[in-house]
C-alpha cells in the first residue's frame, strides 16, 4: 500500500485533458467479509484531443494490487509505478485493455468516501474523488465510460445486490450470489453506484411523456419502510415538472433510491441509482417535521433534476461544478415554487443565502463560484458554488425571460448531451439564444464577494432619481473587483402602498440593469415615494439605502413582493437590535415602536401564515453578531433576548390567540397546514419569551397530545429553550420514545445543543458522552456540533472553543470531509475581541498541526 500524502495545489490554469479515454468499464466486485476484490477491465484509447503521449496515470488510494495485466501480459513490479495515490503506466500503443485486481476493506472505512458499510449494508459513495478509492482510474469527470458491473455477495446477509443502470444477468454459487448491471449511458466514474444489502422496497411506475414506462424502486431498511411515501410523490411530480418546464424525460428503465444513515452530504445523484441520507428522504408526519418534509421534496427533485443537469451533461473539471450544482438548485427551487407558495420559497431561498452564503463570501473560504484553484475539492462544495450559483442562473433567467431561457437550455441539452462541459458553454447559450452580450456578466463567475450597491435618492420638483454605486470588497487572494452586471428590479411606492408610474406608459415596475460603478436612474414622479428595491431579489448583492422607519412600515405593510417585506422587517429588527447591542436603547421602547407594525401583519397572517411566521421571526444571534465587529457574543445574546422578551410581551394578547386559535384538530399536510403550525410555534415562543404564565400549560399539553413532530418538536423546544418547569421531563419522556428513530433523536440532540447561553457548553459535553452519541454517523456529529456553532454564546466562550477544538480533531482521525465542515464554523476566528481569538487561535493551530489535507485546508486559510 502506499503511504499518506501532503494536499498540493490544482489550478484551472492548469487544465489539459486526460491522455487515454476509457470507452467501457467491466467491473467485478467480490464482497466477502473483510475484504472486498475489485476486478476491472479498462478499454483504454489515446484521446485524439490530447497531445500525443504514451504514458497514463490512474488514480487509486489505499488499493492492495493483487495483479496487473496489460492486453493479457501480467506487469511485474517494477512495469509500473503506484506511489502518492497514482498509478503511472508507460509505452502504452494506441489501444489497451487493463486488468487490475485490488482489495479494499470497506468495514474499515469511516470516511465514507468509496465503498463502506452503513448498518449492515454496503455502499459507495464516489463523487468527488471516491472512485480511486473502490479501483485504479482516471478519477476526473471528463473521461465518460460504459459501465457493466458485476457485484457478488453472501445470498442471505445480502439479498439485494444493485448497480447503476439495468440488471442483465444474475446467478448463484452455493450460499452466494451475484448480478450484473449494464448502464447505456456513458459517465464520469462520480456517478457509479452500488449496494448490496437486505432492504425494503416501495415500488411505483411512471410513464413519461413520451409512453416510456419507467420502475421506480425506493428502498431503505425494513423499518422505514413506511416513511418513503412523500419520497415517491416528490419524484413523480419532479419528473413531471421537468417534461413539462424543460422537456426532458427520464432516459432509463429503472430509477433507484436507497436510504443510508452514513452519509457525508445530503444525497447523491448516481446515475439510475441514487444514494441518499436518510434525512432528505425518510418521511413520516409522526418523526418528521414539516421542514424535513420540504426538505425531503427539493432533494429528491434536485437528485433526479441531476439526470440532465449533471448527468447527461457532466462538468469537464471540478472548478466547473457549479455548472451542475448551481443550475440544479435552480431548478429545484422553482419546483419547489410551483409546488408550493411561491413567495414563501423564495424568502426562504433568499434568507438562506443572505444568512449562511454571504457570510461565506465575507470570511476567510471566499471563493468564486468558478473556484480557481484547491486543495481538496470536497471542500468546495459550498454554499457559494450551490446557492449563488443558483442565483447566477436566476438571473440569466430574468435577463432572458422564461421562453428564450427555455431555448437556450434546450439548446445547452441537444448541444452537450453525453459530454463534460464548462460554465461558459452554458452562457454561450444563453448568449447564442438571445443575441445578448453575456461577457461582463461572466465576472459573476470568476470574481469572489458579495457586491454592496449603495443607493441614494433625490427628489427635485417633478423628477426622482436613485443613484447607484456598486462595490465588491476584497476576497483572499482578489483584491481587485471589477463592476458587474446587476438586475434591479424596482417599484415606486406612493404613501398608500401602490406603485407609482415609472414613465408615462404607466408602467409599474420595471428592471434597471446597472453595468457601471456608478449609474443614475430619472424618474417623472412628483410626490414622495418609497423604493422598493430588488424585487424578488433580483441580484444576490447587499442593498443599502437609509430608509426611513416609516418607509419600512409602508414596505412590510403594503409591498406586493414578498423579499421585499421581508426584507424591510429584517431592517427594522437590526435597526433595533443594533441599539441594543451599542447601548442606544431600551427593549421596551423598541418593543413599542415595533408592535404597531408587526400588529398588522398578525391581522393579515390569516391570508398566509407561513410568509407572517417569516416576517415576524427576529434576525438570528449569528447574524446580528455579523454586524458587530469585535463580536461580543455575550452583547449580541442579550440584546438579543431582550428584544424578543420585550416584543413578547408588547404583543401578548396576540401571541396567546396565535397560539390557542391556530390549534388544529386533525392532521393535515398541506402547504396552509404547514404555514399554521410554523406560525403557532413562533407565537409559543414569543409568549415563553415574555414570560407568559400560560406558555408552560400550553407547550406541555402540545408535547403530551401532539398532531405530528412539528408540534411535538416545537413544544419541546419551547420548553427546554426557555427553561420552563416540565422540560426536563419532556426531554426525558421525548428520548424514551424515541430512542429507536435515528433522525429524531439527531432533533432531540441537536434542541439542547442550540440552548442560547453560556451554560449550554455543559450541556454538549455531556450530550458528546451519552451513550446515543456516535463519532461515526455524520447527522448525529451535526447535530451536536453543528447546532453548538450557530450558538454563538455557547460557541465563544473558553469552554466552548476547547470542547469544540478537542471534537474536531476526534472527528478529523475518523472523517476528514465532515471535520473540514465543520471547521468552517471557527471562519469568524478574525471577527472576535483579541483576547477571545488568542486563546481560540491556539487551539485551532494545536488541531491544524495534526489535522488531515481536507480539514488543514480550511484551518489554514482560516488561522491565515
Ligand atoms: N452532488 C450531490 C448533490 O448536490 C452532493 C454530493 C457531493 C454528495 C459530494 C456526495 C458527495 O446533489
Ligand atoms: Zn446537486
Amino acid at each position: 500500500m502506499e503511504t499518506a500524502h501532503a494536499a498540493v495545489t490544482t489550478r484551472l490554469s492548469d487544465y489539459q485533458p486526460p491522455a487515454y479515454l476509457v470507452d467501457s468499464v467491466n467491473l467485478d466486485v467480490d464482497i466477502r467479509d473483510g475484504v472486498t476484490t475489485v476486478t476491472s477491465e479498462l478499454a483504454l484509447r489515446r484521446n485524439p484531443e490530447a497531445a500525443v503521449s504514451d504514458t497514463m496515470s490512474f488514480n487509486g488510494e489505499g488499493l492492495v494490487i493483487r495483479s496487473l495485466a496489460l492486453d493479457g501480459k501480467v506487469l511485474e513490479e517494477g512495469e509500473y509505478r503506484y506511489e502518492n495515490g497514482e498509478l503511472r503506466l508507460s509505452g502504452l500503443p494506441e489501444q489497451a485493455t487493463l486488468i487490475s485486481v485490488v482489495d479494499i476493506e470497506p468495514e474499515k472505512n469511516t470516511a465514507l468516501e468509496g465503498l463502506y458499510m452503513s448498518n449492515g449494508m454496503y455502499c459507495t459513495q464516489c463523487e468527488a474523488q471516491g472512485f480511486r478509492h473502490i479501483t485504479f482510474f482516471p478519477d476526473r469527470p471528463d473521461v465518460l465510460s460504459r459501465f457493466c458491473t458485476t457485484v457478488r455477495a453472501d445470498k442471505k446477509r445480502y439479498p439485494l445486490l444493485l448497480s447503476n443502470g439495468n440488471p442483465v444477468e444474475q446467478g448463484e454459487e452455493g450460499e452466494r450470489h451475484w448480478v450484473t448491471w449494464e448502464d447505456p449511458f456513458p459517465k464520469p466514474c462520480y456517478l457509479f453506484a452500488l449496494v448490496a444489502g437486505n432492504l425494503a422496497c416501495l415500488e411505483d411506475r411512471f410513464v413519461t411523456a413520451s409512453g416510456r414506462e419507467v420502475a421506480l424502486r425506493l428502498y431503505a431498511e425494513h423499518r422505514d419502510l413506511d416513511k418513503l411515501d412523500h419520497a415517491m410523490a416528490s419524484l413523480k411530480h419532479a419528473m413531471r415538472w421537468d417534461e413539462q418546464t424543460y422537456g426532458r424525460e427520464y432516459d432509463l428503465d429503472i430509477y433507484m433510491i436507497v436510504a443510508v444513515s452514513h452519509f457525508n452530504m445530503g444525497a447523491m445523484e448516481n446515475k439510475g441509482l441514487n444514494i441518499f441520507n436518510t434525512s432528505c428522504v425518510l418521511a413520516h408526519p409522526a418523526t418528521t417535521t414539516d421542514a424535513g418534509f420540504q426538505r425531503v421534496e427539493s432533494v429528491v427533485a434536485h437528485e433526479y433534476f441531476h439526470n440532465w443537469s449533471g448527468n447527461r451533461v457532466t462538468c469537464r473539471d471540478w472548478f466547473q461544478l457549479s455548472l451542475k450544482e448551481g443550475f440544479t438548485v435552480f431548478r429545484d427551487q422553482m419546483f419547489s415554487a410551483d409546488m408550493n407558495s411561491a413567495a414563501v420559497q423564495r424568502v426562504n431561498d433568499v434568507d438562506f443565502l443572505v444568512n449562511h452564503q454571504f457570510p461565506e463570501d465575507q470570511g476567510p473560504m471566499a471563493h468564486p463560484v468558478r473556484p480557481a484553484e484547491y486543495q481538496k475539492i470536497d471542500n468546495f462544495y459550498t454554499l457559494t458554488i450551490y446557492e449563488k450559483g443558483a442565483e447566477i442562473v436566476r438571473m440569466q433567467y430574468h435577463l432572458l425571460g422564461a421562453e428564450s431561457f427555455r431555448k437556450a437550455t434546450d439548446l445547452y441539452f441537444d448541444r452537450f448531451d453525453g459530454q463534460a462541459v464548462t460554465c461558459d458553454d452554458f452562457v454561450d447559450c444563453m448568449e447564442e439564444v438571445s443575441g445578448m452580450d453575456m461577457g461582463q456578466f461572466r465576472r459573476w463567475y470568476s470574481q469572489a464577494g458579495t457586491p454592496i450597491l449603495s443607493v441614494t435618492s433625490e427628489q427635485s420638483g417633478d423628477t426622482y432619481s436613485l443613484t447607484f454605486r456598486q462595490q465588491t470588497p476584497p476576497t483572499p487572494g482578489q483584491s481587485d473587483k471589477q463592476p458587474l452586471v446587476i438586475p434591479v428590479r424596482l417599484a415606486l411606492l406612493d404613501k398608500a402602498g401602490e406603485p407609482v408610474a415609472l414613465d408615462d406608459t404607466g408602467l409599474r415596475e420595471t428592471v434597471l440593469i446597472l453595468r457601471e460603478q456608478e449609474q443614475t436612474f430619472q424618474f417623472p414622479v412628483g410626490q414622495t415615494v418609497t423604493p422598493s428595491l430588488l424585487r424578488g431579489f433580483s441580484a444576490p448583492v447587499v442593498l443599502e439605502f437609509d430608509y426611513r422607519a416609516d418607509q419600512l412600515a409602508t414596505l412590510l405593510a403594503h409591498d406586493t413582493d414578498g423579499y421585499c417585506r421581508w426584507s424591510a422587517a429584517q431592517r427594522l429588527y437590526f435597526a433595533a437590535l443594533d441599539r441594543l447591542v451599542t447601548g442606544h436603547g431600551k427593549a421596551e421602547d423598541e418593543a413599542l415602536k415595533l408592535a404597531p407594525v408587526l400588529e398588522q401583519v398578525i391581522e393579515r397572517a390569516g391570508e398566509d401564515a407561513a410568509q407572517a411566521a417569516l416576517l415576524l421571526t427576529l434576525p438570528t444571534e449569528v447574524a446580528l453578531g455579523d454586524r458587530h465587529t469585535p463580536l461580543d457574543p455575550s452583547a449580541i445574546h442579550s440584546a438579543h433576548q431582550q428584544l424578543k422578551r420585550a416584543l413578547g410581551r408588547a404583543l401578548q394578547a396576540q401571541w396567546l390567540s396565535l397560539s390557542e386559535n391556530l390549534l388544529a384538530t386533525e392532521l393535515q399536510m398541506d402547504g396552509v397546514a404547514m404555514g399554521r403550525r410554523q406560525l403557532r410555534n413562533l407565537a409559543l415562543d414569543y409568549l415563553a419569551a415574555g414570560e407568559h404564565k400560560e406558555a408552560a400549560r400550553i407547550a406541555v399539553e402540545l408535547f403530551e397530545l401532539p398532531l405530528c413532530m412539528t408540534e411535538e418538536l416545537g413544544a419541546l423546544r419551547v420548553l427546554v429553550h426557555h427553561r420552563l418547569p416540565g422540560a426536563e421531563l419532556a426531554l426525558k419522556q421525548f428520548a424514551e420514545k424515541w430512542k429507536e428513530e435515528a433522525l429524531v433523536m439527531d432533533q432531540w440532540f441537536s434542541v439542547q445543543a442550540s440552548v442560547p447561553g453560556e451554560t449550554t457548553v455543559e450541556s454538549v459535553a455531556a450530550l458528546l458522552e451519552h451513550p446515543a452519541f456516535d463519532w461515526k454517523v455524520p447527522n448525529r456529529v451535526r447535530s451536536v456540533l453543528g447546532a453548538l456553532a450557530g450558538n454563538p454564546s455557547a460557541f465563544n466562550t473558553d469552554e466552548g472553543y476547547a470542547l469544540f477544538t478537542r471534537a474536531l480533531a476526534t472527528v478529523d482521525a475518523l472523517n476528514p470531509q465532515i471535520a473540514a465542515r465543520i471547521g468552517n464554523a471557527a471562519a469568524r476566528l478574525h471577527k472576535l475581541e483579541s483576547g477571545r481569538q488568542r486563546a481560540f487561535r491556539t487551539l485551532l493551530q494545536g488541531v491544524n498541526d495534526k489535522a488531515s489535507p481536507n480539514l488543514s485546508e480550511v484551518l489554514s486559510r482560516i488561522l491565515g
